[in-house]
């Protein structure tokens, strides 16, 4: 017998039920998984809350966890029962003692990452990756803006990003989340909430303004941040933790600089098998090399998963957060 949280009704945090599971057998591209520790991400907030729509109702919430597999689908050729895997992938479900899940979607472990790191690490690091890497390539020459650098996805970003040669602005709510950011590796914090961050950034950057801007804020920051861009700048847009940014015009972005919008997601770039195992493998790399190293600053028990989203809300928590089943 095992358990699950289940979101029969979207809503608060009183939403996340603690329930016993039902497991209708295994098909033949599935694994049975184990779960040992569990990624708490923002996106599990908007499942939640319904901003996004779970394609099925009731719903366990999730996108990331690690754990061993326990039994193996008849046509998956290359796990075997023991083997430690993570993922950072749909189908929901991950707030659960067991799961099953698409064999192509893993991520085998090595020996050298436990159990806890990689829950911690495989969907804020993948997003970090393809956002520094792919969306926009960062360079020594490069000078970003990130918001909520001291956040899951923000102190990897700034690790990341210091490793790449890059200047660092990030924007944080609290003096203590300043310190976290710059033992991260960002340059330059700003108290958003105290200081006009359109202003400090045009002072750092002597007027020039920076290269690209990572902003996962949303409502609360989006029109400002372009103001923080060079002509041609790049601004990806690829979360809304204050809320969903009001429609604008194209010609906004002519009017500030012929400047370049995108609001992308770590499932389109991971979609394909070859691209998340590129994406993982360069992940696992810098994980080896100790460039990145996840904070891990909250732990919560599976059942009440309901805390952890208490305090993700609240903007009270800083690095990753994890369940433990
Ligand atoms: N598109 C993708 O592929 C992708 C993948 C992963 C994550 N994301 C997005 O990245 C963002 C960060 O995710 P995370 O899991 O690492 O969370 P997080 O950054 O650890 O937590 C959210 C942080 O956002 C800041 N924030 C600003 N205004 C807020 C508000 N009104 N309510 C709540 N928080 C607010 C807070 O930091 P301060 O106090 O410092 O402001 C808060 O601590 C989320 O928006 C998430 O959806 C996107």
């Amino acid at each position: 017998m095992s358990f699950e949280v289940k979101v029969v009704e979207a809503g608060g945090t009183d939403a996340l039920l603690w329930k016993q599971a039902r497991f209708d057998g295994l098909a033949p591209d599935e694994v049975r998984l184990r779960h040992t520790a569990i990624g708490v991400n923002y996106i599990d907030v908007y499942f939640r809350s319904g901003v996004y729509q779970s394609p099925v109702m009731p719903f366990t919430p999730g996108l990331e966890a690690a754990g061993v597999v326990t039994a193996v689908g008849s046509e998956v050729a290359d796990l075997d029962v023991g083997d430690r895997v993570a993922y950072a992938s749909p189908p929901l479900g991950a707030y659960s003692e067991e799961r099953s899940m698409p064999a192509d979607r893993l991520i085998r472990l090595p020996n050298s990452i436990d159990d806890r790191i990689a829950a911690a690490v495989m969907l804020k690091g993948m997003t970090v990756q393809y956002l520094l890497r792919t969306t926009f390539r960062v360079g020594s020459d490069t000078t970003l803006l990130i918001h909520a650098a001291a956040g899951g996805v923000g102190t990897i970003a700034c690790q990341w990003a210091k490793y790449l040669g890059a200047t660092v602005i990030g924007t944080v709510g609290s003096e203590s989340k300043a310190e976290t950011a710059i033992s991260h590796g960002c340059d330059y914090p700003i108290l958003y909430r105290d200081e006009d961050f359109v202003s400090r950034v045009d002072e750092i950057t002597s007027g020039r303004g920076v290269d690209v801007v990572y902003d996962s804020v949303g409502k609360q920051t989006f029109m400002k941040s372009l103001e923080c861009l060079r002509p041609l700048g790049m601004m990806v847009l690829f979360g809304q933790s204050s809320g969903a940014v009001d429609p604008i015009s194209p010609s906004v972005l002519q009017d500030k600089g012929s400047l370049f919008l995108t609001r992308p997601t770590l499932m389109t770039y991971t979609a394909h098998r070859k691209d998340l195992e590129a994406c993982a493998g360069e992940l696992l790399e810098l994980i080896a090399k100790d460039v990145v190293k996840p904070d891990i600053r909250q732990e919560f028990p599976l059942r009440e998963a309901a805390a952890a989203h208490i305090a993700l809300e609240s903007r009270s928590t800083q690095g990753a957060t994890l369940l433990i089943p």
